[in-house]
């Protein structure tokens, strides 16, 4: 188990799961949806980074939501603890156990249930893998508002209660405005149905944003209804080098300004970043000649006309050149060129996993600053960890990473609580995208103040009035107390 768990009690309140359950569950839900298979559950115990590990003895796959609400209705009438999980690419150990709560995975529930091309609107199950519908809106000419490394195995309902954000956010915003509807199953097996698809509707509180990014605490999302923009034909991405931090927070101040609206991501990686990249990943190669810059920008644009949209970009980079904001560039000259560059960005979290132990931090940090945090990190561990920084420059996203050959508590504790401090007082947010999990739980307070985590506990208490529902994970264990 991971040493931050290390000091978790299992909820003595919660029930052990006996042969009646798994009977119940299977006359719910057929026998081959019950899963008892070791090696099955040995994967769905742990996480992506293989830092979290659970010990549930069993995974529901429910078909239909009549089939998650019977299941829930009766883990909550027996209190049986259970995990909501969806492709179980989360970074923050909020997706597996941490001790024997069952597993529930809807990835069979994979129906797109209707799309409508005037709107754009995307109406589906929650258990649709990202990657395929990607696909299926390909073919009706639209992109998914959010596109993300993990786009092959996270599931929708996955990205939904993380509120993920990605490498789009920049240009189509949040999943809280992208979002239309949702359908939820809560703790005691009651289904709300709130799978609107109107751009506007101020009829009451918007409950529908109580589930995107709640991480499967107040309740299993079991559709979703998501605004898709139309796929626009002229599409251009630039891998940029940079001399410095401050010509990437310039670049992006000029890129907001002279790319406008045709600017679809601006995302940035260390030199560290792109090293690893290179040794750990088959296949990338560094789209520049060799040389030393410390910083990568990539650049998309997204707009509707080839030639102006290609002219424009074209400009704007000889104008950063000239300006000496930077150092070299290149234009990807075709669809596979672009997906190699992406492939560079991407992979980062891959490269890292194949380095060793990560200690992984996701924060929202004032553009400005952000870099001065790895620098000061790299001081404070000189050679014993490899400090990188990379992340979604755009949105003010720093993704903090530390690579070390494996775990060590010294360095844990040269760590934490530095980092969390040290966004506390720059008023950032300790989770930018990732969410809390078990990772961050006790570290609401860093983020968020004692006022506002007490009224989280309120509806948490409200809507799962039993603590079922993915234990342990986004608040304080001891606020949320259980009998
Ligand atoms: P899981 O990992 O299975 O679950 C995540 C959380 O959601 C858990 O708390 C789980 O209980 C809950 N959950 C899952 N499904 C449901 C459901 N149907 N109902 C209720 N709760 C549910 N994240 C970003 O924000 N931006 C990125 O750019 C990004 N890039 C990534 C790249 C890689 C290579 C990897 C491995 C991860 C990345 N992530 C990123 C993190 C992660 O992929 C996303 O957070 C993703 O949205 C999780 O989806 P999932 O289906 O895998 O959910
Ligand atoms: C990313 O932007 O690559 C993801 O959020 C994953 C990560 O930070 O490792
Ligand atoms: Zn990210």
């Amino acid at each position: 188990r991971h040493l931050a768990t290390a000091t978790i009690q299992r909820n003595p309140a919660f029930s052990t799961l006996n042969s009646d359950d798994i009977n119940h569950f299977k006359g719910i839900l057929g026998d081959k949806n019950v899963i008892e298979d070791e090696d099955t559950l040995l994967f769905a115990n742990t996480d992506w980074m293989r830092k979290y590990k659970g010990s549930s003895k069993l995974l529901l796959q429910p078909r239909t939501t009549q089939e998650v609400s019977e299941v829930l209705k009766y883990c909550n009438s027996r209190r049986l603890a259970v995990v909501p999980q969806g492709g179980n690419t989360g970074l923050v150990g909020g997706s597996v156990p941490v001790f024997d709560e069952v597993i529930i995975n809807v990835g069979s529930m994979k129906q797109v249930i209707s799309f409508d091309k005037v709107s754009g609107v995307l109406v589906c199950e929650a258990g649709c893998i990202l990657e395929n519908l990607v696909c299926f809106l390909d073919n009706q000419g639209f992109i998914m508002p959010l596109d993300l490394g993990a786009k092959g195995s996270c599931q929708i309902g996955g990205n939904v209660s993380t509120n993920a954000g990605g490498l789009r956010l920049v240009r189509y915003g949040s999943l809280h405005g992208t979002v239309l509807g949702i359908e939820a199953v809560l703790a005691n097996g009651d289904v709300l149905d709130m799978l609107g698809t109107l751009r506007k509707d101020n009829t009451g509180y918007d409950l529908k944003h109580l589930f995107i990014g709640s991480e499967g605490s107040l309740g299993i999302v079991t559709k979703v209804s998501i605004l898709t923009p139309p796929k626009l034909s002229s599409v251009n991405l630039a891998f940029l080098a940079c001399k410095d931090y401050s010509s990437c927070q310039k670049l992006l101040f000029e890129a907001k300004r002279r790319l406008g609206e045709i600017l679809s991501a601006f995302e940035f990686l260390d030199n560290e970043s792109l090293n690893l990249a290179l040794n750990h990943l088959e296949g990338v190669r560094n789209p520049l000649p060799p040389a030393m810059h410390n910083f990568y920008v990539l650049i998309e644009t997204t707009g509707s006309d080839e030639s102006y949209d290609k002219e424009k970009l074209e400009a704007f980079l000889l104008r950063s050149m000239e300006d000496g904001l930077i150092s070299d560039g290149v234009i990807a000259q075709d669809i596979n060129q672009a997906s190699s560059f992406w492939r560079i960005r991407e992979g980062v979290p891959e490269a890292l996993m194949k380095a060793g132990a990560v200690y992984k931090y996701d924060l929202s940090l004032p553009v400005e600053t952000m870099y001065n945090l790895v620098e000061e990190m790299r001081t404070i561990l000189g050679n014993s960890a490899k400090v990188i920084g990379y992340g979604h420059l755009g949105d003010g996203n720093l993704h903090l990473n530390i690579s070390t050959p494996q775990y060590d508590d010294v360095i844990l504790a040269q760590i934490e609580p530095f980092v969390y401090e040290w966004t506390s007082k720059q008023r950032g947010s300790i989770s930018a995208e990732h969410g809390l999990g078990l990772m961050k739980a006790n570290k609401i307070f860093y983020s968020k103040s004692h006022e506002t985590v007490q009224l989280m506990a309120s509806i948490k208490k409200l809507m799962d009035p039993n603590g079922i529902l993915n234990p342990y994970k986004v608040l304080p264990y001891s606020i949320v107390s259980y009998s």
